[in-house]
Formats: structure tokens, sequence, C-alpha cells
């Protein structure tokens, strides 16, 4: 353990995740997520519940993480935490956890913005080429859905973002309506693969500028859905793959028209994706053969850092501190976090 190593252990909880890192630097030693499956019978997040479940699991999760990182809690620097934007009462277990602790072990504490983290993942770590600013950031996750000039670390500019309904979200809902569990995202993306995508066609929104619509996908899809059910009582079941392709063809079409259209707008040529969809392995195909063509460099974090994690808050956390840009302990929670 060298004296110029930093500690972080960040602590994640603005959704229905709870979750804790520690990172050495920018190296991640552990990162441990209790998933709530017990919102999975409602068909969404309730927050209610979700901030009973962040309770009881916060305790557990951290000593899982410190323990699998090998070093002990007097080793830690500071702790960094998800201030906004999320669940209030999801946020306020992580906020008032990552006080206490920080007071009882004597060391700063850090907030952080759950929509940065996202982006800032990508500066974990994995061996490879870190992005070059300025870049596009792309956040695209269950809650928002967000284009961002990144010409800093912490110099963000947002230049576009949905007007209604997030992506993950368009995802969720138009699973739930072919009977799909929630969060039906990556139910999607498996069942896709098995599917022709060009077998259904749903319109395109037009929305000016770099503003992004979903919501009457959605309304198109179950349209859709009600005039074919009517007609054949087995049609979800029996085009159950080629209707998940479809979807996801549209989904995927919307949100590539919009980067293709900021990127050329604003000269840049480096991407980088963060957010639970990035996971989404036809986006990901798709972005292959898109770099080619636009002579793009797309960044996605790790698997793992993708959906919502503690990693990404530890990394803001050593980005932080290594500038001193440490908070006071009435830092409260801010649901709706700008930047
Ligand atoms: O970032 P995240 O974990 O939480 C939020 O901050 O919202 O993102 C969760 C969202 C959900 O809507 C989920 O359906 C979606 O990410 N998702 C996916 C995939 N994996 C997760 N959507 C499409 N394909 C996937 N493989
Ligand atoms: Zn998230």
């Amino acid at each position: 353990m060298s004296n110029k190593d930093i500690y972080i252990l960040g602590i994640e909880s603005s959704c229905d995740d709870t979750s804790a890192a520690v990172l050495k630097n920018d190296t991640v030693l552990s990162n441990k997520i209790a998933n709530q499956s017990i919102h999975k019978k409602y068909g969404g997040v309730v927050p209610e519940l979700a901030s009973r479940a962040h309770l009881s699991n916060i305790i557990p999760v951290v000593e899982s993480a410190i323990k699998e990182s090998g070093i002990s809690l007097n080793d830690v620097s500071a702790i960094a935490f998800t201030r906004g934007p999320g669940l209030m009462g999801s946020l306020i277990v992580g906020t008032e956890f990552a006080k206490s602790l920080g007071v009882s072990l004597e060391v700063p504490v850090i907030e952080v913005n759950h929509m940065q983290a996202h982006i800032l993942s990508n500066f974990i770590d994995n061996g490879k080429e870190k992005p070059d600013f300025p870049f596009l950031g792309v956040t695209i996750s269950g809650g928002h859905t967000q284009f961002i000039l990144v010409e800093d670390y912490f110099k963000m500019d947002i230049l576009g973002e949905t007007l209604d309904d997030a992506i993950g979200e368009a995802f969720d809902k138009c699973g739930k309506k072919i009977g799909l569990r929630y969060p039906a995202g990556p139910e999607i993306d498996k069942l896709s693969k098995m599917g022709d995508e060009h077998k259904f066609n749903f319109p395109l929104p037009r929305v000016e500028g770099g503003n992004i619509s979903y919501s009457g996908t959605k309304t198109a899809f179950i349209n859709f859905l009600h005039k074919n059910v009517n007609k054949n009582k087995n049609f979800i079941d029996e085009n159950l793959h080629d209707i998940c392709a479809s979807i996801q063809k549209n989904l995927v079409d919307n949100l590539l028209n919009k980067v293709k259209f900021l990127a050329t707008k604003n000269n840049l040529n480096s991407i980088v994706f963060g957010g639970g969809v990035s996971a989404n392995s036809y986006l990901k195909n798709r972005l292959n053969y898109e770099s080619r063509e636009n002579n793009w460099e797309i960044y996605i974090p790790e698997l793992e850092y993708t959906t919502d994690n503690a990693a990404m808050i530890g990394i803001v956390g050593y980005l932080k501190y290594s500038t001193s840009e440490i908070s006071d302990l009435k830092s409260t929670p801010l649901p709706r976090y700008s930047f």
C-alpha cells in the first residue's frame, strides 16, 4: 500500500439497487450490488419498498464490498455517495449512511451526480484507452436519455434529452405489454436474437434539434398489438421474437439518428455511452457498424458498470478527491440534481 494510493468507498442507492464498491485510485477492487427482486411482481419500482430494502441491504453490501476488496474500513480515504437524481426515499438511505460513516471514520464525504457517474464510469481502469475530451456523452437508462457535450470531467452541457419517456422505460413498457417482467430491456435483447427486425415497422418520431421522444413509439406499439390480437388471440406468442426484434430496432434507430445528428452538428467523433441500455447487444452491433461508417471512436463501459453500480460513484469520488472537491455534512439528497 503506497502513501499516494487513494481508497474510495462508493455508495449508490438512487433507485432500486443498493451497491457499494471499493476503488484503489481508478481501479475497482470490489463492486457489490443487491438487486431488489420485490419490484418484479409490481412491474416497476415501488419507491416506498425500495427505500425499505435499501435500509436492510446497505450494511451487508458495504461489509461485503470491504471484505472482497481486501482493505479494512480504516484504510478508506473518502466516501463517495449518490446525491441525486433519483428517488428521495432511496437517496436518503445512501446519503445519511455515507455521512454517518464518514463522521465515525473521520474521512471526507464526496457527493456524486448519478448521471455524470454513468458517463465517467468510462474512466474506470479496464486496461484499455480512455476517452479524450471533448466527446458526446450519451446516457441511456430507465430514467434518462440525455446527450451531453463533455469538455472535461466536470464540464458537461446537456445538448438534448427525452421530452417524455426514457429509452429504457420504452423497452420496459413495451415489454410489459407483451407479458415480459420488469425490467424487460434485457429480456427483449435476448428474445430479439432469434427474431426478424424487419418483420414489423413502427413509425419514427420526428423531433427537431437535440431532443428525442419515446412516448409515441409506445402508443404505436400498443395500437399495433390491439389490432393484431383482435385478429388472432395468439398473435403475441406466435410472433414474440419478431415483435421484440422489430421494436428494439425502432428504439435503437431513433437513438442512433439523434446521435448522428448531434455528433455531426458539434463536430464530435468520440461517443461515450453510459446507463443500463448501453448493455444492449443489438445496439453494440449497430455501433460497431456505425463507427466504421462515420469514423467514430465508441466507448461503452464494461457490462457490470453499465447498469446502476457503486464503482461508477467511486470513480467520480476518486476524480473529485484528486481535485479536493469535498462535500460538507449538510449535503442533502437532490432527487432532481442537474449539472
Ligand atoms: O442505468 P440503469 O440500471 O438504471 C437507471 O438509472 O435507470 O438502467 C436500467 C434500464 C432498464 O430500463 C432496463 O430495462 C435497461 O436499463 N436495460 C436494457 C438492457 N439491460 C438493461 N435495455 C435493453 N437491453 C439490455 N440488454
Ligand atoms: Zn442509472
